[in-house]
């Protein structure tokens, strides 16, 4: 699996040679200045909940890649009628995709559309395919959901929001880190705004005195997992 960060909470996943973007905010991100939004390629675009910097890309990129949108139900409706056609709705729970097993998991978190549409239910994302596994939480803050994950899939690297305010924080997530059982972690959700500012080196600190690691790529780097 290779994943690429484009900052905030987006970001590809590329496995079983489909790629996969989660969350596309971008054009409205200062620290993503440098990323070329229409050289983004996607198969998949996965939709963690309704808020802008979580969708403020998406219709534009669904439209222009032709990537299919796989979120909760509500969402799904809100692309649908803005002329995005290839979609699949979901709600909590797992479906099989060509790219592999994905299941839809909860978040503790709210969730509305910029234009104040319903935005479903927050959730986060749950990877298990023949090239490995990835979980990804979505916003949400630390809460005892988090403590099903490792009965799905035992974990490899997992995405989690380590920014405070709107989500979990860094010590939020290295308690969150030990509940999904994953010792890599890769930190997004962090840094975007004054309120989610951190210090990345005491961040790290956090996580390897409590035996996991945390990754920071720098927007736009790819890694491999
Ligand atoms: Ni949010
Ligand atoms: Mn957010």
């Amino acid at each position: 699996m290779q994943f690429t960060y484009y900052g905030h909470a987006c970001f590809a996943l590329e496995t079983m040679g489909k790629k996969l973007l989660f969350d596309p905010f971008i054009t409205g991100n200062p620290l993503a200045k440098h990323i070329d939004i229409d050289a983004i390629a996607a198969d998949y675009i996965l939709v963690s909940h309704g808020h802008g910097d979580h969708v403020a890309d998406l219709v534009n990129i669904a439209k222009r890649t032709g990537a299919m949108v796989i979120g909760v139900y509500e969402i799904v409706g809100w692309v649908q009628q803005q002329g995005v056609e290839k979609t699949h709705p979901m709600n909590f729970g797992p479906y099989n995709f060509e790219f592999g097993k994905l299941r839809f998991t909860p978040a503790a978190h709210s969730s509305a559309l910029p234009d104040g549409s319903n935005g479903g239910n927050p959730g986060g994302f749950l990877i298990d395919n023949d090239e490995g596994n990835f979980y990804y939480s979505g916003d949400t803050s630390l809460c005892m959901d988090l403590q099903l994950i490792p009965h799905y899939a035992k974990l490899n690297v997992a995405a989690l929001p380590i920014g405070g305010n709107f989500t979990m924080d860094v010590d939020d997530a290295v308690m969150a880190a030990q509940m999904i059982q994953c010792k890599k972690i890769i930190g997004v959700h962090y840094d975007t705004f004054p309120a989610i500012i951190i210090d990345k080196e005491t961040a790290r600190e956090k996580f390897m005195a409590a035996g996991y690691e945390l990754l920071l790529p720098a927007i736009g780097e790819t890694i491999s997992l």
